[in-house]
């Protein structure tokens, strides 16, 4: 299985870069998984105009970037919070994929970690990127894995101190190549059950 992996900032102290290593590492102990870690400083991008991809087209960067969505199985991205919500770097660039055509991200399983030096983790931001994703057709993973506090909590060599968070992020990301590794989605077997049944009120008198 390919997983692509970045983390959404383009500070080069970023404890989001730091996270993605270590889950690298940790998937590259996986004899299935072929692991791609790219920085999302490698996709310079403008902000988002139509006009600019009816002039010139979509950047070159976001051809690349989503090729590397394209031809993983499974992508993961560690990303900060900012007031609250996603990035607006990872929502621009969320917005450039969107043009591509096929769209990356259809059908592609997601995973969202995150750090932040604050007490939440970034789970608020983490929260908020489900929408675009959801809404462009990605099957997004469930949970979640985040590291609060991040200023203090990575060493010098930028390895997570508390071995606990390390084997939790371990048992996520088994979790989730288990979640992406099933041959049929579980949103297509909820297609399967649900059917054509007729879930209006009126067709349901007891409800
Ligand atoms: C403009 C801005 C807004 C932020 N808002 C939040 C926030 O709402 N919640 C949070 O947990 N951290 C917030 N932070 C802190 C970032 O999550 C923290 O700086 C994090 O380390 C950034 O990720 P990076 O280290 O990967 O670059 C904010 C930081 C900035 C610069």
């Amino acid at each position: 299985m390919k997983v692509f992996l970045f983390a959404a900032s383009l500070r080069k102290g970023s404890y989001n870069k730091k996270l993605v290593r270590i889950a690298a590492d940790l998937l590259s102990e996986h004899v299935f998984c072929e692991v791609e870690v790219c920085e999302f400083n490698e996709f310079p991008m403008p902000m988002f105009n139509a006009d600019i991809a009816e002039e010139f087209g979509i950047p070159d960067s976001i051809a690349k970037l989503g090729n590397k969505i394209q031809e993983a199985d499974a992508v993961i991205i560690s990303t900060p919070e900012y007031n609250g919500s996603i990035p607006g770097t990872l929502k621009n660039a969320i917005d450039w994929l969107s043009m591509l055509d096929p769209n990356p991200l259809a059908k592609k399983y997601v995973c969202l970690i995150g750090a932040s030096d604050e007490r939440l983790g970034g789970v608020r931001g983490n929260i908020h990127c489900r929408v675009p994703f959801h809404i462009l057709g990605a099957y997004m993973y469930p949970n979640y894995f985040d590291v609060a506090l991040s200023d203090t909590a990575f060493d010098e060599k930028g390895q997570l101190k508390d071995p606990k968070q390390v084997e939790k992020l371990n048992d996520i990301l088994g979790d989730f190549l288990r979640f992406a590794s099933r041959k049929e989605s579980p949103f297509d077997v909820l297609d399967d059950f649900i059917g054509n049944r007729d879930f209006t009120r009126s067709n349901n008198a007891n409800h």
